[in-house]
Parts: structure tokens; sequence; C-alpha cells
């Protein structure tokens, strides 16, 4: 691996191993006379197992760092490391492998196929890995179980409620059983109590299976199963605070001054 972390606090419960790296990452979009620097040298170390919450406001730069450390978007400088793995330079294919084996993605529209039941829509990221279709549908029923739409699988997204949708993206993300899950606010369009039924299947992620769970998130309630915080502002990582370092209020988390 490259050099130790620098001076970060390692929250308890997580484990110490590094799962992603982040070196020096900026993301540079020139336009017309303008130049917009979405990430300014931004260094991160996050652990295998533990639930990281980004915070920040619009525009600050929390999906630019997530498509890049999700291997979907280049760098323009610095670069993400998953494990041993520098995502620079990697072929499609093998960028493809590494999107596929490690990480499961979860977005805020969840982006599902509205044609393709619960169960298709699981057993997708499945069928691309060359499993067999049977297999692959057997496998997302036990996914979607576990996320407790057992009962709904032959449901289309447009039958399914917010939170359930949400679950059924959560099932996508997990069937090629991933060790990051990224998951870019994850509660935006789900009402408080399906929000954090969501953020509890994903804490329950990182305790019982080691997942290491990324998270972004504009609302302060969603951050109490937050093993650290890193707030970003304008390109800029502003602090990285561990849970010790958070007030908790009642399901609500200030920061502490
Ligand atoms: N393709 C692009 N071309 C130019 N600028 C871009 C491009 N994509 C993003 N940006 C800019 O980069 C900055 C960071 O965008 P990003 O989508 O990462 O923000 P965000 O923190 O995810 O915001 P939100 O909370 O609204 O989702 C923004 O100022 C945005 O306008
Ligand atoms: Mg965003």
């Amino acid at each position: 691996m490259t050099e130790a972390p620098s001076k970060e606090i390692i929250p308890s419960g997580a484990t110490t191993k590094p799962i992603v790296q982040v070196h020096d990452v900026s993301k540079i979009y020139r336009l017309r006379e303008e130049t917009v620097y979405a990430l300014n040298k931004v260094s991160l170390t996050i652990y295998q197992g533990e639930y990281l919450s980004i915070m920040g406001p619009s525009g600050s730069g929390k999906s630019t760092l997530f498509n890049i450390v999700g291997a979907l978007d280049n760098a323009s400088e610095g670069y993400a490391q998953i494990g041993d793995i520098r995502l620079t330079h990697l072929t499609p294919r093998q960028l493809s492998h590494v999107r596929c084996n490690y990480i499961g993605y979860i977005f805020q529209a969840f982006n599902l196929i509205p044609s393709l039941t619960a169960l298709r829509n699981v057993a997708l990221p499945c069928i691309f890995m060359g499993v067999p279709p049977e297999e692959a549908d057997k496998r997302a029923a036990e996914v979607l179980t576990q996320v407790g739409l057992g009962h709904r699988l032959d449901h289309t997204p447009g039958e399914l409620s917010g939170g359930q949708q949400q679950r059924v993206a959560i099932a996508r993300a997990l069937i090629n059983d991933p060790c990051i899950i990224l998951a870019d606010e994850p509660t935006a369009n789900l009402d408080l109590q399906t929000g954090s039924d969501v953020i509890q299947i994903l804490k329950n992620l990182s305790v019982e299976r080691g997942v290491t769970i990324i998270t972004a998130t504009h609302d302060h309630k969603m951050l109490s199963q937050s093993d650290r915080v890193v707030r970003i502002r304008e390109g800029q990582i502003e602090a990285i605070q561990n849970r010790d370092e958070l007030e908790i209020e009642e399901g609500t988390i200030e920061f502490a001054h």
C-alpha cells in the first residue's frame, strides 16, 4: 500500500485497515472563461467496516467524490485507491471488474428500471457478471428478503412505495457481495421514518458484515449512525469528526463546538 494515513482519528468499532484512499484528488472543469474546482486537493482514508457520512451543502463536491471513489469518473489530479488497486490507468474491463466486485451503488433517485420487477432489477448486476439467470433470481430473492421485501418480488418500481424502492436499490447494491457501499443521499426522497429505516439497514451491514458504508447527506438527522463525519465545502475537506465529537440529541446530531 502507500504512505501511512495522516493524523486522522481512527473510529472505535471500525477496523484500522484502510479500504479506500483518496490521494490529493482534484476534479477541475474548464468552462469557457471559468475554471470550476469541483474537488480541490482532497485526501481521505476510509477504514474497512466503518460508516462514514460525507456532509456538505449543495455543490460542495459530494457526488464528484463518490463518482471518483466509485470508479465512475476520473480525477483530474491525484488518484483514488480501493484496497491495493489504484483507479488510474485501468482498462474499461478492469474498471468494470472493480465496480461489479467491490462496490455497491445506491443513488438518491433509486435508478431502478421501471419495466422490470423488483426481482429482475436486483438480479441484473449478477447477470452482468455472467451468473445464470436462475441462480441470479435465487440470489435476488434472498437479498430482497434480507431487506424485508420477500413479499414484493414481482412488483415493478411503480407498484412500490419510495422506501420500498430504495430497499430494492439496496438489495441490488448487495447482490454481488460488495465490500463497499456508496450511498449518495439515499434518504433524500424519503420521509424521516423511512429514511431512518434505510439508514438502519446500512448500519447493520457495516456492523454485522463489515461492509464499509460511505454515504452523502445534507441532513443532520441522518448522521446518528456514523462512525465519522467528513464535512466538505467548496471542494475541500473542512473537518473530519469522530463519533465522540458529535453531540447526539434525541436522534439528531449537532456538531460539538
Ligand atoms: N460536468 C460539469 N461541468 C462543470 N461543473 C460541474 C460539472 N459537474 C459538477 N460540476 C460542479 O462541481 C461542483 C460539485 O458538484 P457535485 O455534484 O459534486 O456537488 P454535490 O455536493 O453532490 O451537490 P448536491 O448536494 O446538490 O448533490 C458544483 O459546483 C457543480 O456545479
Ligand atoms: Mg450530489
